[in-house]
């Protein structure tokens, strides 16, 4: 977990967009009505990548931890929580606006005493809350303001007594929770790296107070190494620990997994020791104990919390960035995206040779023999050189293609996307082959 890399960037944001658009990953949210800043929709093949990343933090973070559950919670809240919280005083930025040109910028990202833009005078920095509002009940006027949650982590600490009674659970134990948040974020950009609408893998892990230091580091190694297990190049992610300056108004240490996206180094996601000042707020807020009963020392006390705090979106696109490649073949580049097989949105796709039978008839066999296992694409228009580059520029890892031969020998050709090499197989041999190299 070196700090200290100089890496090397394999594509611009601009390549990105475009293969994201081109392919069916990413779309610019309400695009005929010329588009909603900072939202964007997942395609086709988007939704089962960022599925699959979703599905690989749960797995390994959840089902396969004995120390861990899951939940679900609402995205509205009692507004009360975000009292407790901290987020309606404290999850501010502060802003200065233009007067000349009405530009807003964040006051602590410009380093000059005028606009940026224009030159123009700028007015004091106010404090701007990043919460949005919206009103519970059909009468505006009477009816409650409530917070659409910026963070799902409330969620879990305002359920801890129910998790806590339902599963028995002893310290230490976490909660991990999906979901989506909010924020009426000042600069968003970058794609979806930064949004107003966004989705989070949180998890609150509870521990006894004075071992929160230990936990607090083993989980950073811990989701340190589930990028790099899913395929992102070590040489991209660093840790950056958190100058005290910096910190949330919650945390006692913070480090950061950054990324080395297209614009530079970037917080991929965060692991925060929280103390137990959530738990404690919110035991003073709703007059409710959240508090741990320690049969082996046989005391009561409000646990510390560490909290791996990861975006899915963010995520989703470290690996859209860092699978893309970009190879010299004969007189043209290759696009191919490297994809985890285990994060490929399509991991095989059947290629008949030609559009006629008797071939069509056992593509489509095989095709939907694959489908009961993984997800797969069946394509029989063009060229098969051009249908194989299409599977390379979405990650595909594998294309079986079915040709002249194939009806008379039960035989299939195996393309391997990274390596491009292939090999002959009998389709009874296909499913088994295919499972081995997938993994999954
Ligand atoms: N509960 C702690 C918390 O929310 P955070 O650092 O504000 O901490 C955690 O957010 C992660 O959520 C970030 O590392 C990032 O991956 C993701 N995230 C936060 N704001 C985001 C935004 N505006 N757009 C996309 N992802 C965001």
């Amino acid at each position: 977990m070196e700090n200290e890399k100089t890496p090397t960037a394999t594509t611009t944001m601009e390549k990105i967009v475009s293969l994201a658009k081109r392919r069916g990953f990413i779309f610019q949210s309400s695009e005929i009505y010329g588009g909603l800043n900072s939202c964007w929709d997942y395609g086709p093949l988007g939704v089962e990548l960022k599925n699959n990343v979703k599905r690989a933090w749960w797995r390994r973070m959840v089902q396969a931890r004995d120390d861990m559950v899951g939940q679900d919670a609402s995205i509205l809240m009692h507004p009360r929580v975000w009292e407790a919280s901290g987020h309606l005083e404290g999850f501010t930025d502060p802003l200065v606006d233009c007067k000349q040109c009405r530009q807003r910028f964040r006051a602590d990202h410009i380093t000059t005493d005028t606009c940026p833009e224009c030159g123009g005078e700028l007015t004091e920095p106010r404090n701007f809350n990043l919460m949005f509002k919206t009103f519970m009940g059909p009468v505006e006027d009477q009816a409650a303001v409530v917070y659409l949650r910026p963070e799902t982590a409330q969620g879990i600490f305002v359920n801890f007594n129910n998790i806590l009674t339902t599963t028995r659970k002893r310290l230490p134990f976490g909660v991990a929770q999906i979901g989506k948040s909010f924020r009426n974020e000042i600069t968003p950009g970058n794609f979806t790296f930064r949004t107003r609408e966004f989705e989070q893998m949180e998890i609150e892990y509870f521990v006894k107070p004075g071992t929160d230091e230990e936990h607090f580091h083993k989980w950073v190694e811990v989701r340190y190494n589930w990028y790099k297990e899913l395929g992102i190049n070590p040489d991209r992610l660093r840790l950056r620990p958190h100058e005290p300056e910096e910190l949330a108004h919650y945390a006692k240490a913070c480090i950061d997994i950054e990324y080395y996206f297209p614009m530079g180094w970037s917080e991929l996601e965060g692991i925060a020791n929280r103390t137990d000042y959530d738990l404690k707020r919110h035991a003073e807020y709703s007059g409710s104990k959240l508090e741990y009963f320690d049969q082996e020392s046989n005391e009561h006390y409000v646990p510390y919390v560490v909290e791996p705090s990861a975006g899915a979106d963010r995520a989703t696109l470290a690996f859209l960035v860092d699978a893309y490649h970009e190879e010299p073949d004969k007189d043209e580049v290759r696009v191919v995206l490297r994809f985890h097989p285990e994060l490929a949105p399509v991991k095989v796709a059947v290629l008949p040779l030609s559009r006629k039978e008797p071939l069509t008839a056992m593509a489509k066999e095989i095709s939907q023999e694959l489908r009961r296992h993984w997800n797969t694409e069946y394509d029989d228009a063009k060229s098969i050189g051009r249908r194989y580059r299409r599977q390379d520029e979405i990650g595909t890892p594998f294309c079986v293609t079915v040709d002249f031969q194939s009806p008379e020998d039960q035989a299939v050709t195996v393309r391997e996307r990274d390596t491009m090499a292939q090999v002959r197989l009998p389709v009874a041999e296909l499913v088994p082959y295919l499972r081995e190299k997938l993994g999954c």
